[in-house]
C-alpha cells in the first residue's frame, strides 16, 4: 500500500476505470490512488467478472459506482457510456487494465493457436481499446485536455515466449494508443501506454513461467520491480495536469528493466550455476 497522503493531483476530475477485479488489480490499486488525489469516477469490469461481488468493497471504498460492460461488445460499451453521463455528466480520463488470453489459460502455444480464442485476444486485450476510444468520442462524453491510459507490457517489443499471443495484443495496443493519440490531440486529449513490469495479479500470475518472468525482471532492472502501488502512482501523473504535452508514448515502469542488459547479480548466479569451466566466475 502506498503511504504518500495525496497531493490533490486529480482534484475535481472525473474519470472511467476498468478492469478492477480484485484488490491485487492494477486497475483497483489505481483507482484508490486517484481517489486519494481527490478523482471522482466509475469502475467497470465484465458482468462474469462481477458475479464474485469482490468489486462491491472497492466501489465502497471509493465511492465509486459500478458498470458492468463486456469490452467485446460494441452495444454494452455505447451502452457504458450513456450510463457514465448519467453519473458523472462527462470524464477527464480513462483507465484501460484489461487483458486476457484463451490460448494462455487454456495452455495452447504459439505455434498451435486456436485461431477463434487469438481473435478473442486482440479483441478484448487491443481492439477494446478502440472501442473504448471511438464510443467515448462519439457519446461525447471525454473532456478535451483528457487523458487515457491503458496498461501494456514489454512483450510488444520483445519476445516473452510464455506470454504467447499477448505480446501481439500488447503491439496492438500499443499502436491504438499511438494512432487515436494523434487523432483526439487536437482537442487536447492524450493517450499513452504504460509498460508495467510483471506484477503480481490474477492475470499476471495465471501465465505459466510467471514467476520466471518475475524474477528475471527484478534480477536485471537496477531499481527492481514495481509494485501495483507504485504503477497507480504514476498513472495518477499521466492523468493529471502535470503531463499535458506527454502523448502517444509507451512509458516503461520497470525499475529500468527496458535499458538495463546483465546485472552483477545476474553474472554472479550464472558463475555459481555453470562453474569454472564456463568462464563466468
Ligand atoms: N500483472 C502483470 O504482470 C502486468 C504487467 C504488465 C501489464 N499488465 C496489464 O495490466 C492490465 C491489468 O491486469 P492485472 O495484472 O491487473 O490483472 P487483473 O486480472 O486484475 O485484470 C485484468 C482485468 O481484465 C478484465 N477483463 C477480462 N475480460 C474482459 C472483458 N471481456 N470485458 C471487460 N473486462 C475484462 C478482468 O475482469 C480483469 O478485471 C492488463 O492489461 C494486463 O495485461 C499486467
Amino acid at each position: 500500500m502506498s503511504e504518500l497522503q495525496g497531493y490533490g493531483l486529480l482534484k475535481g476530475k472525473k474519470g472511467m476505470i476498468f478492469g478492477a477485479l480484485d484488490d491485487r488489480s492494477l486497475a483497483w490499486r489505481i483507482a484508490i490512488a486517484c481517489k486519494r488525489e481527490g478523482a471522482d469516477f466509475v469502475l467497470s469490469n465484465a458482468p462474469i467478472a462481477l458475479r464474485l461481488g469482490v468489486l462491491d468493497a472497492l466501489s465502497e471504498e471509493t465511492g465509486a459506482p459500478i458498470i458492468p460492460c463486456d469490452v467485446s461488445s460494441d452495444d454494452e460499451v455505447a451502452a457504458l457510456m450513456e450510463q457514465t453521463k448519467e453519473k458523472l455528466g462527462s470524464v477527464d480520463f480513462i483507465l484501460h487494465a484489461i487483458g486476457m488470453s484463451p490460448n494462455i489459460r487454456k495452455k495452447k502455444e504459439y505455434s498451435d493457436l486456436n485461431y477463434a480464442w487469438y481473435n478473442q485476444t486482440l479483441d478484448i486485450s487491443a481492439i477494446s481499446l478502440h472501442r473504448v476510444l471511438h464510443h467515448a468520442e462519439k457519446s461525447g462524453l471525454l473532456n478535451d485536455g483528457g487523458s487515457v491510459v491503458a496498461l501494456s507490457y514489454i512483450g510488444a517489443q520483445r519476445i516473452f515466449s510464455k506470454y504467447s499471443d499477448m505480446n501481439d495484443a500488447k503491439a496492438l495496443l500499443e499502436s491504438i494508443a499511438r494512432n487515436y493519440g494523434s487523432r483526439l490531440a487536437k482537442r487536447g486529449i492524450r493517450v499513452n501506454t504504460v509498460s508495467q513490469a510483471p506484477t503480481k495479479t490474477s492475470a499476471g500470475t495465471g501465465i505459466k513461467g510467471f514467476d520466471g518472468m518475475y524474477t528475471y525482471a527484478e534480477m536485471i532492472a537496477p531499481l527492481g520491480n514495481p509494485t501495483a502501488d507504485e504503477c497507480a502512482d504514476y498513472c495518477v501523473t499521466l492523468f493529471s495536469d502535470l503531463t499535458r504535452k506527454v502523448t502517444m508514448q509507451n512509458l516503461y515502469h520497470d525499475g529500468g528493466f527496458a535499458t538495463a542488459g546483465i546485472s552483477e547479480e545476474m553474472i554472479e548466479g550464472l558463475a555459481k550455476l555453470y562453474g569454472k569451466e564456463s568462464g563466468l566466475d
